[in-house]
C-alpha cells in the first residue's frame, strides 16, 4: 500500500517534470482550428436560422456538436503545458478563454439536447400562427408582419388583448415544457462549471462581485423618474383606451405599443409631449426608399464617422427583409462568420421608423467586428454582451438627432426645445 502510494507520487512528479512549455505557436495552431469550426458553425446556423427545415436543423447540431467537442479537448490538453504567468498577457488571457469552458462542459448528448431544445423553441416562437380578431376563420396570422402590424397600429383595446393571449396562448404552453428542460441543462452546466446555477454563472462577465448591488443603487435612483413616466403615460393610455389602464397600478403590457412592451415608439402617436410635428418617416416610402436604401443610409452614417463600409459580401447575402419562401427567425441579429469577408445582417424590415432604428443599431456591432477582426479568434467578441449592445445602441441614438435626421431628410420641422423634447421622448423608449 505504502509502496504503491510513494510509487504514484514519484510519477505525477515524474509527469509533472514532463509538462511542457506553453508556447504560443500552440495556441496559433488551436486558433487555426477552432476558426474554420466558427465559421462552418457560424454558416451552417445561418443556413438553419434563415430556412428552418430539419435539415438544417440537423447540419447545425453536428457543427455545434463538433465544436463543442474541439473546445472540450482544447481545454483538456492545455490543461496539461505548463505556464509561466510572467509571460506574455495577451497569451494569458486567450489560455484562459481555451480553459474555460461554457455549456460544452456537459456530456456531449446534453449539449446536443441543450442546442436541439434551444432551436425547437425558437422554431415555435418564429412560426407560431393565429387567427384574426375580426375574421374568426382567418388563422394565418404571423409574428411579423401581422401581430407586430396590428400592436403598431391604432387597434381597439379589444382586439390588442385578444391578439396578446392568443399569440401567448399559441407559444407559451408548446414551450413550456422545452423550457423547463433548457432550465436543467443550463443550471447543470452551470454547476459543472462551479456556479451556484446559470444566473450566477450569466453575471460572471461583468467580473464585478458587487454587481447586483450596484444595479440595485441605479435601479433606485432611476425610481422616481421611472414612476413619474409611468403615471404620465398612464394618464395618456387612459385618455385613449379608458379604464382599462388603472389610474394608479401597473399598465397593461398589451397597450405599450409593442407585443413584448419592450419598446414604446408604438404609442409615440398617442403619448407624444408636444404637438410639434417631429420625425417624418413617411418620407421613406414617398422616395420609394427600399430597406436596402436605409442600409446604405446607415452605411454613411458611420463613413462620415471614419468607421468602415460594408463589405460587398455583406450586401450580398445579408437578408434584410422577411424570405416569403422559406420559415425564418425574425429577431435582428448581426453575424460574424470569422473568415474576414462575410459579414451580414438578418432582419425583417419595412421601411419605417423601426428599419431605420435597427439597420443603424445592427450594423454597430458589424462595425464592432470590423474593428476586432484582426484580433485572434478567442479575443474576437465585445468585452462584456452589454457593452457589445452599446456600441450599436449608443450610434443609433445619434443617427436619431434631429440634425441628422433633418441632414437626410426625415425632419421637416425647426429645431426647437420642443422638437427636442418630442425627440428625445421617443428615442428613450
Ligand atoms: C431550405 O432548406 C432545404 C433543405 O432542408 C432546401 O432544400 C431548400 O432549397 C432551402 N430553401 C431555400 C429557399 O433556400
Ligand atoms: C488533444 O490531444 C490529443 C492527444 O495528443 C490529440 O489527438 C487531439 O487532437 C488534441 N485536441 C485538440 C483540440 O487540441
Ligand atoms: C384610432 O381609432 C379611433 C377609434 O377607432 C379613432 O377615433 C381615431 O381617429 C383613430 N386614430 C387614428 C390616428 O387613426
Ligand atoms: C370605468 O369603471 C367604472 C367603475 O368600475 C364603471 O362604472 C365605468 O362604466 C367604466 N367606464 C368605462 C368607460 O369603461
Ligand atoms: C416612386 O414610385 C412611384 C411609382 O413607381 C413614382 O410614380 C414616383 O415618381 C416615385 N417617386 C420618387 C421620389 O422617385
Ligand atoms: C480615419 O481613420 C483612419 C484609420 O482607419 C485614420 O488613419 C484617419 O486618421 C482617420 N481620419 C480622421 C479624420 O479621423
Ligand atoms: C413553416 O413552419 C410551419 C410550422 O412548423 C409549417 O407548417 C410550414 O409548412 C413551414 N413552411 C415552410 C415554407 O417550410
Amino acid at each position: 500500500m505504502l509502496v504503491s502510494s510513494i510509487l504514484v507520487i514519484f510519477l505525477l512528479n515524474f509527469v509533472q517534470c514532463k509538462k511542457l512549455l506553453l508556447t504560443g505557436d500552440v495556441l496559433t495552431s488551436l486558433n487555426v482550428q477552432l476558426q474554420e469550426l466558427m465559421h462552418l458553425q457560424k454558416l451552417a446556423t445561418w443556413d438553419y436560422e434563415t430556412n428552418l427545415t430539419d435539415f438544417n436543423l440537423a447540419k447545425k447540431l453536428e457543427m455545434d456538436v463538433n465544436l463543442a467537442s474541439f473546445q472540450k479537448q482544447a481545454s483538456y490538453n492545455l490543461s496539461k503545458y505548463k505556464w509561466k504567468s510572467e509571460r506574455d498577457g495577451v497569451l494569458q488571457r486567450e489560455r484562459l478563454f481555451y480553459l474555460r469552458l461554457e455549456e460544452e462542459i456537459l456530456p456531449p448528448k446534453k449539449y446536443k439536447r441543450l442546442k436541439e431544445i434551444m432551436s425547437k423553441m425558437i422554431h415555435i416562437y418564429s412560426t407560431a400562427k393565429i387567427c384574426d380578431y375580426s375574421y374568426p376563420t382567418k388563422c394565418d396570422l404571423a409574428l411579423l408582419p401581422d401581430i407586430e402590424n396590428i400592436f403598431a397600429g391604432n387597434s381597439s383595446e379589444d382586439e390588442l388583448r385578444y391578439t396578446w393571449i392568443e399569440r401567448r396562448k399559441a407559444v407559451g404552453p408548446k414551450v413550456r415544457d422545452l423550457f423547463q428542460e433548457y432550465v436543467q441543462l443550463v443550471n447543470e452546466a452551470a454547476q459543472k462549471n462551479g456556479y451556484d446555477d446559470a444566473s450566477e454563472y450569466y453575471l460572471r462577465e461583468h467580473t464585478d462581485p458587487d454587481i447586483k448591488k450596484k444595479l440595485k443603487h441605479y435601479n433606485r435612483r432611476l425610481r422616481s423618474l421611472y414612476e413619474q413616466l409611468h403615471a404620465y403615460v398612464r394618464f395618456k393610455l387612459r385618455k385613449k383606451y379608458g379604464n382599462s389602464t388603472s389610474e394608479i397600478g401597473s399598465i397593461p403590457a398589451h397597450l405599450l405599443g409593442d407585443l413584448t412592451a419592450q419598446k414604446w415608439s408604438g404609442i409615440a402617436q398617442v403619448t407624444l409631449p408636444y404637438p410639434e410635428p417631429y420625425e417624418n418617416f413617411d418620407n421613406l416610402k414617398q422616395q420609394n426608399y427600399t430597406v436596402t436604401d436605409i442600409a446604405r443610409l446607415a452605411e454613411d452614417f458611420y463613413k462620415s464617422l471614419n468607421l468602415s463600409k460594408m463589405p460587398n459580401s455583406f450586401w450580398r447575402k445579408s437578408v434584410f427583409q422577411k424570405l416569403t419562401d422559406t420559415n425564418m427567425t425574425c429577431n435582428p441579429s448581426a453575424w460574424d462568420f470569422y473568415d474576414g469577408q462575410n459579414f451580414r445582417l438578418k432582419t425583417c424590415l419595412k421601411t419605417d421608423r423601426e428599419g431605420y432604428e435597427t439597420l443603424h443599431h445592427w450594423m454597430g456591432h458589424i462595425q464592432y467586428f470590423l474593428q476586432y477582426q484582426g484580433l485572434d479568434i478567442k479575443l474576437r467578441n465585445a468585452a462584456t454582451d452589454a457593452l457589445f449592445d452599446s456600441v450599436g445602441g449608443a450610434f443609433s441614438l445619434a443617427a436619431f438627432s434631429l440634425k441628422h435626421l433633418k441632414r437626410v431628410g426625415l425632419y421637416r420641422g425647426e429645431i426647437s426645445t420642443k422638437a427636442d423634447i418630442n425627440n428625445l421622448y421617443t428615442v428613450s423608449e
